[in-house]
């Protein structure tokens, strides 16, 4: 390696200097990237009848890669005030070139990463890709729809603007529910009695830094982890005794990834074209609260079964009950890696997989009266 003399180095990055010039061999002696080569090279993804859905948490990826960039940007004529939120994002709209659409990619990616993530999520989970050794895989990824979806809840309130005030007025009023502790959450997450501009600080606070910090972290640690067991065979494949075929992962399989990766921008890329975010009114706190609130479509089957349920339940109030239970079914949701065990040699039972088309069934049906029940509720 590197001589204290400084004559001609003759590290591991010397197959890389012949190919890729001094630079890149320079730097590999002294970072030792090379040892990744090896590894791509190692890596095999079986090719099967389900190999399609291995491609969606690419996609997911690339969202979150579009998102920082996008974010970052915004950042740049961003200002977090009640004063100064809403006409900052008016000037990007109308003055900045392209501002109108680096802010409807940003606005549509969330939603297109947030469905890719539950996209994912379930094909993962009828796949049952969750299995032994990728129990910690699979709760990062459920810890990643959760922090996905808190940044487009605090993102949601950013352009201060009338939907998105009474939104998330709704949504904080939620944990309120939960006797002693609630009132002091709810006041924890406004940074006071109502939405106001604290409220703002603290969401931006939230979707700029922490939310991203911690997704960062989640989807360094999930995708090592892909690299470091590989993709998993269904069990259906496997009862046949296994892939019939494998491609490699460098480059054969990348270059896929990369069509699908070309497939979300162009989806993104006309929707931010024909359907460009719009801003609506200025959020008046002393206005009353228009009719149809609705929450980003990401949460309407929980503000759904919240409406379905009577005030109260054998005594204790439904609200809570409501609450209450969907917090457990996330935990569960985290931990189904331990729930789902068949005992030594068992084939993989049937249960969960009908859990997850009821899940699946439940969330569309409730998803779909948010949107239609509620209009003329
Ligand atoms: C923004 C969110 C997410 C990103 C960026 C992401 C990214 C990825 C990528 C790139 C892969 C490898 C390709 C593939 O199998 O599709 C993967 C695999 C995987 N992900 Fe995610 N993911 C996300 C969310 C989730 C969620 C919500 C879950 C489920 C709770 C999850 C569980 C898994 C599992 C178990 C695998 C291994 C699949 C296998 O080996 O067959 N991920 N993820």
């Amino acid at each position: 390696m590197a001589s204290p003399g400084g004559g001609k180095r003759k590290g591991k990055g010397a197959g890389l200097r012949r190919f890729y010039g001094p630079l890149l061999g320079w730097l590999d002696d002294r970072i030792g990237f090379s040892i990744l080569g090896p590894l791509m090279k190692k890596k095999e993804v079986p090719i099967h009848k389900h190999s399609f859905w291995y491609y969606i948490g690419g996609m997911a990826l690339f969202l979150f890669i579009l998102q920082i960039c996008t974010g970052i940007l915004l950042l740049f004529y961003y200002r977090p005030s009640a004063e100064g939120a809403y006409e900052s994002i008016q000037f990007l709209m109308a003055e900045v070139k392209f501002g109108w659409l680096i802010r409807s990619i940003h606005s549509w990616g969330a939603n297109l990463m947030i469905f890719m993530a539950f996209v994912h999520l379930f094909s993962v989970m009828l796949l049952k890709a969750y299995r032994a050794p990728r129990e910690i895989t699979w709760m990062t990824g459920v810890g990643l729809l959760f922090v996905s979806m808190a940044l487009g809840f605090t993102g949601y309130l950013l352009p201060w603007n009338e939907l998105a005030f009474f939104a998330t007025r709704v949504g904080t009023e939620i944990p309120g529910v939960f006797p002693v502790v609630g009132p002091f959450i709810r006041e924890l997450g406004r940074g006071g009695a109502d939405i106001s501009g604290a409220t703002l600080t603290r969401f931006y606070a939230l979707h700029v830094s922490v939310l991203p910090a911690l997704a960062f972290m989640l989807v360094a640690l999930h995708v090592l982890l892909v690299q470091r067991h590989g993709m998993s065979v269904p069990p259906d494949i496997e009862a046949q005794g296994g892939p019939k075929r494998t491609i490699k992962f460098f480059p054969q399989f990348l270059l896929r990834d990369l069509v699908g990766w070309l497939a979300a921008l162009a989806l993104l890329a006309a929707a931010a074209a024909f359907l460009p975010a719009h801003l609506g009114v200025k959020a008046d706190p002393f206005a009353p609260a228009p009719a149809g609130i609705k929450p980003e479509w990401y949460f309407m089957f929980m503000f759904q079964t919240l409406k379905y349920l009577p005030a109260h339940i054998a005594g204790i109030e439904g609200e809570l009950l409501g609450v209450s239970a969907f917090g457990v079914l996330g935990m569960v949701l985290l931990f189904v890696p331990f729930l789902d065990r068949p005992k030594p040699g068992a084939k993989p039972g049937k249960l969960w997989t009908y859990l997850t088309y009821g899940a699946l069934a439940y969330i569309l049906l409730l998803t779909y009266l948010g949107y239609t029940a509620s209009a003329t509720a």
